[in-house]
């Protein structure tokens, strides 16, 4: 048996994301072998191939690296120590992040610390979904402190981050405003949030009075919602690139704004995952490419425009 693995030796476009296979991993003192079946593809993943961001700067000297940090799969060996899971428990987690990725192998030793169960009622695709999209969402929305009857806007509500926000954010009982195409405005009016076209005028000149902006676009769009804020609104900018520019302009404008890096939280992914359990959450999955297909997977997160995610399928 061995393990396939899509890696990058060196950054660049699509094309660099290449087949490479290795020896499957022993799990050491305290850490679990998973047999990945599905991997998250984010944004990040996307940026660190092309060289750009944080990441790409800490691997640079690292090469070959293998991408993502979101998986699901099925323990199958236990090192010693590692009580936490029967052999064939179905598991999730937000593995290596921010550095050391691995998530695109059909193998990978994880620490069982940082591993959630996934209950029988939840499908290995979409425990995938929720890693570090969900826990992105959840934080967010977290550092906001959005309370009942907060008028919240998510920019970007129907991409991976975005739906999982527009539902936390519509169940904390906010009233929820997002941005969208045409194409995702049914999509978001489903989900509980009232969903405003940005191709048809810009947000700013249809919206006023709200408390929250939470933004994962960056850029002119963020800086157009600015102007919809009421006094003392908070602003979480979720883009790392222009964080600094929207932050320094919120504050400027007398607003409470930050950025945020998300931080892996195994107990917050086994409260997402009891929330799509019992039907509280749901998760989109825009489509889902075979591993030797990462590079049509990321050319779809290029777009800018994917509903949901998009997952590699390990297992073939
Ligand atoms: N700081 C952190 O820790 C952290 C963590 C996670 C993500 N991020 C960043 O947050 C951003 C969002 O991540 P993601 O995973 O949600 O990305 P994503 O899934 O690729 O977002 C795609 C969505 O963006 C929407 N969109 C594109 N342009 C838009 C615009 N001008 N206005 C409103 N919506 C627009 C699209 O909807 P339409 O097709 O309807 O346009 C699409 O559904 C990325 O920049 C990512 O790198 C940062």
């Amino acid at each position: 048996m061995e393990n396939k693995q899509v890696a990058i030796s060196h950054f660049g476009g699509t094309e660099v994301l290449e087949m490479q296979t290795s020896e499957i991993p022993e799990p050491k003192d305290g850490e679990v072998l998973v047999k990945v079946a599905y991997a998250g593809v984010n944004p990040i993943d996307v940026k660190t191939r092309a060289g750009i961001g944080w990441a790409a700067e800490q691997n640079k000297d690292n090469l070959p690296w293998v991408p993502g940090y979101d998986i699901s799969g099925q323990v199958v060996k236990a090192g010693s120590n590692a009580e936490l899971f029967n052999i064939g428990a179905n598991v999730a987690g937000f593995i290596g992040f921010p550095v050391q990725g691995g998530g695109y192998s059909q193998y990978l030793c994880v620490p069982e610390t940082e591993l959630s169960l996934v209950p029988d009622s939840v499908t290995l695709e979409a425990a995938a979904v929720l890693p570090l999209a969900g826990q992105t969402a959840a934080q967010a929305l977290n550092k906001a402190q959005v309370q009942e009857g907060d008028r919240v806007l998510i920019l970007a509500g129907a991409g991976g981050v975005g739906h999982i926000a527009v539902q936390i954010a519509v169940a904390a009982k906010a009233e929820v405003y997002t941005s969208c195409s045409e194409d995702n405005l049914d999509y978001l009016a489903t989900l509980g949030a009232h969903a405003i076209n940005y191709n048809f005028a810009p947000v700013s000149q249809r919206l006023e009075q709200v408390d929250v902006l939470i933004d994962l676009v960056g850029g002119d769009a963020a800086l157009d919602a600015l102007k919809c804020l009421s006094d003392d609104a908070r602003v979480i900018t979720v883009p790392t690139i222009t964080a600094e520019l929207i932050c320094e302009k919120a504050k400027l404008l007398g607003f409470n704004a930050s950025g945020i890096l998300v931080d892996p939280n195994k107990e917050q992914l086994d409260t997402m995952l009891y929330m799509v359990s019992v039907g509280l959450l749901k998760t989109e999955i825009y489509h889902i490419y075979p591993l030797t297909e990462a590079d049509k997977a990321h050319q779809q997160i290029e777009t800018g425009h994917t509903r949901g995610k998009v997952l590699l399928d390990m297992k073939c």
